[in-house]
């Protein structure tokens, strides 16, 4: 028996969703621990490619029980809509499940992400507008319906009416227009029709699950940099993208994790505002962005580039407690003379730090220490094993793990199942 958290390690994006995809081949339970349809896990198999919103990645392995967690966020329009497509794709859907203790997300909830960004001005943080913010935002102030709510419906009606309360007065202010209660309870009630025998109390099957020594991963959304506490605040995401929420998150004892997998791309991308301190404007960029296809998989947005950022995989590994790298995308470095790793950061009065990560405003004036590695000018496309990666491939990812503290498990060489390696 495992349980292994598979997390990101950078900005999101790290390539989560092919990882768990791979690993969920001999996997029993795949849980979602966090996030919501902000997520866009991408994953190509024999079904074809797939970006994931909200169904755990393990969904391919009609063997693999999936469970969207009671640390998420459940737009159930979206739910529908995503496993409608992946039904057309011929994907078995049996297996899969929804924590009753999940938070709902509600279309006022998009309506206020968009009315709250366009509030901020200038000082936008660039969320995916799927409502994340504010959904969580009511979890916490204890306003927000529940997907077992669905299965109450005098009590959803009470719910309801006790959130549009406040919720009208909010948009009112925001210059929306007001929610109607009684078309959103019928709303609820075909959320109700089509999902009600897929929400369960997820605490008896993972419980069991551990007794008989299930392998189980609980899969992160996003990455450490846009943790509500520890990422770029105030320009994160509203949920704890970090190992230790896996166990809260996912609905089990958190002793229980013994495998943490960081997931990393073998450079950097984020998508949203907020300082990123490898960030490059320049041809290098501009490449990286065009070879490795970095448009977001849920809003299309071109993702910003940088080189690989050693001081936020040192704060990423420690803060997770890795065990082991997930290395992606090895692949869109084949075409580059030269590649550039970051491994400190020069704070404003010349003094450059290496293991720790300093607060939002001051990240915004860092200047990036960088040395230089060659690059291999090779395809690595085809390699299937740590020795048939050129012998400079296997220099620079020596120098990500001696940065980040800890051993690489797996290494992508391209997007697809097979592109994959243990090391
Ligand atoms: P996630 O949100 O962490 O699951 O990552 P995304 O799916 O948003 O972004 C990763 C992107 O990189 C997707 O388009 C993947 O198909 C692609 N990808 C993942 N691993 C590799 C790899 O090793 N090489 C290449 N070329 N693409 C990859
Ligand atoms: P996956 O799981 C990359 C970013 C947004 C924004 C910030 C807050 O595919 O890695 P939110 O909508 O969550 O309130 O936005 O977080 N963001 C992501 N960036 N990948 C994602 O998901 C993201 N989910 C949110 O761009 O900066
Ligand atoms: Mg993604």
């Amino acid at each position: 028996m495992t349980v292994t958290a598979v997390v990101g390690a950078q900005w999101g994006d790290e390539g989560k969703g092919r990882i768990i995809d791979y690993l969920a081949q001999q996997a029993d339970v795949v849980i979602r621990f966090q996030g919501g349809d902000n997520a866009g896990h991408t994953v190509i198999n024999e079904y074809g490619k797939h970006a994931l919103h909200l169904i755990p990645s393990g969904i391919f392995n009609p063997a693999t029980q999936n469970i969207i967690g009671t640390g998420c966020v459940v737009n159930p329009q979206s739910l529908l809509e995503e496993m409608d497509h992946l039904a057309a794709a011929g994907v078995n859907l049996d297996n899969l499940w929804i924590s009753s203790r999940a938070q709902m997300v509600l279309p006022y909830h998009r309506t206020l992400d968009i009315l709250e960004e366009a509030a901020r001005g200038k000082d936008t943080i660039g969320t995916t507008r799927r409502g994340i913010g504010p959904a969580y935002a009511d979890k916490a102030a204890r306003s927000g319906l529940r997907m077992g709510d669905l299965l109450q419906p005098d009590w959803l009606r009470a719910r309801l009416d006790n959130a549009l309360r406040t919720v009208n007065r909010k948009l009112e202010i925001l210059g929306g227009e007001p929610v109607d209660g009684d078309a959103l309870y019928e709303l609820c009630l075909e959320f109700r029709a089509r999902l009600g025998r897929r929400i369960v109390d997820t605490v008896p099957l993972i419980r069991r699950a551990l007794e008989i020594g299930a392998d189980i991963l609980l899969e992160g959304q996003l990455g450490v940099m846009r943790d509500l506490d520890w990422g770029i605040y105030p320009y994160v995401t509203s949920s704890n993208p970090t190992a230790a929420y896996a166990a809260s998150g996912a609905g089990l004892p958190a002793r229980c994790i013994d495998r943490v997998i960081g997931v990393v791309k073998a450079y950097s991308t984020a998508v949203g505002d907020g300082p990123f301190p490898t960030e490059l404007f320049d041809a290098d960029g501009e490449k990286l962005r065009e070879i490795g296809q970095e448009f977001g998989a849920t809003t299309g947005r071109p993702r910003r580039c940088g080189w690989f950022d050693g001081v936020a995989i040192g704060y990423a590994a420690w803060l997770n407690g890795m065990t082991g790298l997930a290395i992606t995308k090895l692949d869109v470095l084949d075409h580059f003379e030269t590649i550039k790793i970051c491994t400190g950061y020069r704070l404003p009065g010349g003094e450059v730090i290496t293991d720790s990560m300093p607060d939002t405003p001051v990240l915004y004036q860092v200047t990036p220490v960088y040395e230089s590695w060659p690059g291999w000018m090779t395809s690595t496309a085809h390699c299937r094993s740590w020795d048939d990666l050129p012998k400079q491939a296997r220099a620079y990812i020596h120098r990500l793990s001696e940065l980040a503290g800890i051993k690489v498990d797996y290494v992508s060489v391209g997007p697809e199942r097979e592109q994959m390696f243990a090391v």
